[in-house]
């Protein structure tokens, strides 16, 4: 047979078929061990996400109580847009719990607030002072109430007696 480019290429085929087998071979190992190394980066990533401040019940509670004077002034000076403002913030710390504190048993308990939550709201619609006051008394004993349902019974919620800070006005203006 003579040397032509085309038996030359032939007797070398097999040869070149290794060649490109090898080289397959080290494309996928190397695509392989990037996909491990990324998942890698993944799983840690993942693991600093769920290990990342989140802040516990008593500080959503402590958030609470600022709401809760707040909503007593602006109730008592008969200033319902501020009160309703209030509201809301109690109800976004409710929802948060629920949220971020799944790992706490007493969560369940979240509930007890509900009906004083929804009459509170009621006496805001209506603009009355004296449904507020007592629907307001209803909300503190339901803080009460659930912090002796969960062992907290040391920390007792009451109406203020000052304004929580002297840099806010409470009044409509
Ligand atoms: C799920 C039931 C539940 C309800 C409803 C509830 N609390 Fe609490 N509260 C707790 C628990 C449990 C703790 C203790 C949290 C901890 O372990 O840090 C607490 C703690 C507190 C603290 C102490 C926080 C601190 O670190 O000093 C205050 C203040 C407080 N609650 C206010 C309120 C107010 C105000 C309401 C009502 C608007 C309320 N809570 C409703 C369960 C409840």
């Amino acid at each position: 047979m003579k040397n032509t480019p085309l038996t030359i290429f032939k007797k070398n085929v097999r040869y070149l078929l290794i060649v490109m087998l090898v080289i397959t071979f080290a494309a996928c190992t190397s695509a392989n061990s990037n996909t491990a190394a990324l998942q890698a980066k993944v799983n840690s990533m993942n693991l600093q996400i769920a290990q990342a401040y989140k802040p516990g019940l008593g500080e959503f509670m402590s958030g609470i109580q600022v709401h809760h004077a707040k909503l007593y002034f602006a109730g008592k000076n008969q200033n319902w847009k501020l009160a309703d403002f209030e509201m809301g913030e109690i109800k976004e710390a409710v929802d948060d719990i629920k949220k971020y504190c799944t790992d706490r048993p007493e969560v369940k308990s979240l509930s007890i607030l509900y009906p004083a939550l929804d009459s509170v709201n009621n006496a805001i619609k209506a603009k009355s002072l004296h449904s507020f006051e007592t629907s307001f008394l209803f909300l503190t004993n339901s803080c009460n109430s659930c912090h002796k349902n969960t062992n907290h019974e040391f920390n007792v919620i009451k109406a203020p007696d000052t304004p929580p800070f002297n840099n806010q006005d409470f009044k409509v203006k």
